[in-house]
């Protein structure tokens, strides 16, 4: 009886060490990308003056593009004002914001 206590406890420590290790994508995107992209992936008014190109995701956006070319972009940026990310996050980081960012239905 005690070791089956045990065994529950450690089974749950370890599933919050698991989950706590995961990167955070929903919270990688709030605090990296939202002010550029908006938190639903739709860019207010005023970026889109000043960045005419950047991109409403959505379903449309996303079935023209690999997660291989939304990590190549993460990595090492497009354009001009997409900048490269990848001095600033690891590679974890930006598989988690890229699965995350396919989630996005602005
Ligand atoms: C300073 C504003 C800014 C920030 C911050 C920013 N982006 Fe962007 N992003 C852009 C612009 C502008 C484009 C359009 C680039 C182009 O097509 O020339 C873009 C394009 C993209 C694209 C589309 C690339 C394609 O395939 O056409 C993805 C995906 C993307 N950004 C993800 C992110 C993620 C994830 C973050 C946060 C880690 C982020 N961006 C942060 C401005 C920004």
């Amino acid at each position: 009886m005690r070791s089956l206590v045990l065994f529950g406890l450690f089974a749950t420590l370890a599933a919050a060490r698991a989950a706590a290790q995961a990167p955070d994508g929903k919270a990688l995107f709030e605090a990296n990308c939202a002010k550029c992209h908006g938190s639903t992936g739709r860019p207010s008014p005023a970026i889109k003056k000043m960045f005419p190109e950047i991109p409403l995701y959505g379903e449309s956006f996303f079935a023209t593009r690999s997660d291989a070319d939304i990590l190549a972009v993460l990595t090492n940026g497009k354009g001009k004002n997409m900048k490269p990310w990848k001095d600033r996050l690891s590679a974890d980081e930006m598989t988690a914001l890229a699965r995350y960012i396919r989630s996005l239905r602005p």
